[in-house]
């Protein structure tokens, strides 16, 4: 047992981690089913990720045309590169429907149309008649800051519904059971300094995404995959790791978004010769093709000689035919990050943009009750018992290579909800919770110790720095095995760097940088986890794309990756099948086919 630490713990009935949208719908959830609800957060609730979200969320009400949530499953499973677990997504796509309505009705202030319903605009991918039909109206908006008005609906219904937040608390480690079981986390007040054991029967990490990994991310800077780091370093493997999405229109050097929702209004993808290009590469769907198209055919462009500014490495995408109209109506948001961000009037000026990562289609294994899963003793979908993921955390996998946009906050919300449904059955108000043996938080404690007072040579912007520099340049759009060999070499190396860190700050007390390191581990396994798969599927699908294995090859690939990760950063990798069964009669599976927009 390391210095004397004093703990303090707090029992409830669930918990969770993370306040974006996944998080704050569970949270609410949960409480409002009776369960005795505790939410950790890192950061102020409406400062979490999801704030940053802008065109919407998709559901398929029909309110601005003809629609069907079959038609949406279809687009989502096309989406996935035939990766999507088509129970799940099923699941998602029907549930979308009522969970939209519900949000509605808890005060989201959607936009509206002129007879009063949500407003819907188009987005990549999304279709009508099975692909066979004109583009599907299904992204539910409020203007360009729908995620802003998502999730601060979601903190005012988790706190009407009495649950605890304990605001400012980083969670260090889950503490699992000698049998398996998840039984709470380690978590430390970031003001005060004290540790905190939280007990709980369920534990619902709701951490996001780990863009932070890469050096140019829309992500914020605290998506760092702390439920990531926690469940590999209790011995899960993670899911689909290799496949990260970016997003066309990143702005060109500062990274921020500008949303799919800009095309979906009618704006336009041009090259230096002011091309409309993505007619060549997508001729249906146009500047609507779905993501990891659109950011390929971009970087073909730039490849070949046609990119914009002094290092042709840019695109442009021009709004200035849409009128101040739809701008000020739709689009506020992104008018104002394009004056900050690239000194642009998007009225009169083109914004200068960049495929940019964005979204981690990979994440901890789960089942669409928002249960975590591992490989055990032969069984693919193994329940890991009290622990749960929801959001860019988990893989449920409703997104498989590729997600199409909008589907993220409908991720959150659908899966938020649905793990507090499932709770509220399996789990009993105010049970008792098994003893833990004394020296159940050692480990935790162990490693806590041992980075306060990390005395290596290299700060930990430092090991960052070059961790990010790596996965940009060698786990990019493309990729190639030398390229992915020598990442892997890098990362390897750039792990084994992490023993030699340096923690200047010795104090409990708002020690950031010591916050930092602990992000940076989480950030630096699963940076392993991703160009170890990276490396190792050789096939293109969705938004893993190789150049020496240019086709999808389901002969061999039809299949999720799973990663462990130790501590050293020895990796092991093993599979699971996709599944391909729905939950009713209702849609019939889809098999896999070319995919073309
Ligand atoms: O472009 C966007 O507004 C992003 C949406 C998403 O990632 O779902």
């Amino acid at each position: 047992m390391p210095a004397a630490y004093k703990i303090h713990e707090h029992k409830f009935d669930m918990l969770v981690v993370g306040a974006g949208g996944a998080g704050l719908r569970a949270t609410f959830g949960l409480a409002q089913k009776g369960l005795k609800t505790a939410c950790i957060t890192k950061v102020f609730p409406t400062r979490s990720h999801t704030v940053a979200a802008q065109g919407g969320v998709a559901a398929a009400l029909g309110n601005m045309g003809e629609d069907d949530w079959r038609y949406h499953f279809y687009d989502t499973i096309k989406g996935s590169d035939w990766l999507g677990d088509q129970d799940a997504i099923e699941y998602m796509c029907r549930e979308a429907i009522p969970a939209i309505i519900e949000l509605e009705h808890q005060g989201v202030p959607f936009s509206r149309t002129e007879d009063g319903r949500i407003y819907q605009r188009p987005f990549g991918g999304m279709t009508t008649r099975y692909g066979e039909g004109p583009a599907a109206q299904r992204t539910c908006a409020a203007a360009d800051r729908t995620g802003h008005a998502i999730l601060h609906t979601l903190y005012q219904q988790s706190l009407a519904h009495d649950a605890q937040f304990f605001i400012e608390y980083f969670a260090l480690d889950l503490i699992m059971g000698a049998d398996g079981s998840c039984q709470g986390v380690l978590a430390m007040d970031l003001a005060e300094g004290t540790l905190h054991l939280f007990r709980a029967q369920g534990t619902v990490l709701a951490t996001g995404g780990y863009g932070r990994a890469y050096f140019s991310a829309t992500s914020a800077h605290t998506c760092t995959g702390d439920g990531g780091g926690m469940a590999l370093r209790a011995g899960i493997g993670m899911q689909d790791m290799e496949f990260v999405q970016f997003h066309p229109t990143g702005i060109y050097g500062a990274g921020c978004l500008i949303t799919e929702g800009v095309r979906g209004e009618g704006g336009i993808l041009r090259n230096a010769d002011g091309e409309r290009f993505m007619e060549r590469y997508a001729p249906s769907a146009k500047d609507l093709a779905s993501r990891d198209v659109v950011s390929r055919a971009m970087t073909m462009e730039i490849r070949e000689g046609r990119g914009v500014g002094e290092h042709k490495d840019h695109m442009l995408l021009d709004l200035t035919h849409l009128g101040p109209e739809v701008i000020h109506e739709k689009l506020p948001g992104i008018a104002e990050s394009a004056r900050i961000f690239a000194n642009v009037d998007v009225e009169k000026q083109p914004i200068p943009v960049i495929p940019t990562v964005h979204y981690n289609m990979g994440g901890i294994p789960t089942n669409y009750h928002g249960e975590v899963v591992t490989l055990r003793d032969g069984d693919p979908d193994a329940v890991v018992p009290g622990l749960y993921a929801i959001g860019e955390a988990a893989c449920v996998s409703v997104h498989g290579a590729n997600r199409l946009g909008s589907n993220s906050l409908l991720d959150l919300v659908v899966f938020g909800r649905a793990v507090a449904n499932r709770c509220a059955e399996t789990i009993t108000p105010s049970s008792s919770l098994p003893d833990l043996p004394g020296d159940a938080c050692d480990a935790a404690l162990a490693r806590l110790d041992s980075l306060r007072n990390a005395n290596g040579g290299t700060p930990t912007a430092v090991i960052r720095d070059k961790m990010q520099r790596a996965m940009q340049a060698d786990a990019a759009v493309f990729r190639t095995q030398e390229t992915l060999e020598a990442g892997v070499a890098k990362i390897r190396e750039i792990h084994a760097s992490f023993a030699d860190v340096k923690v200047s700050d010795r104090s409990l007390v708002w020690n950031s940088d010591l916050v930092e390191t602990f992000e940076l581990k989480n950030l630096l396994d699963q940076a392993l986890a991703t160009i170890v798969c990276a490396e190792n599927r050789k096939e293109s699908r969705g938004a893993h794309a190789r150049d020496d294995y240019p086709d999808r090859d389901d002969a061999n690939w039809h299949k999720h990756s799973l990663v462990w990760v130790d501590d050293s950063g020895n990796t092991r990798i093993d599979y699971r099948p996709v599944h391909m069964y729905t939950l009713s009669k209702d849609v019939d599976v889809v098999p896999p086919k070319k995919r073309v927009y």
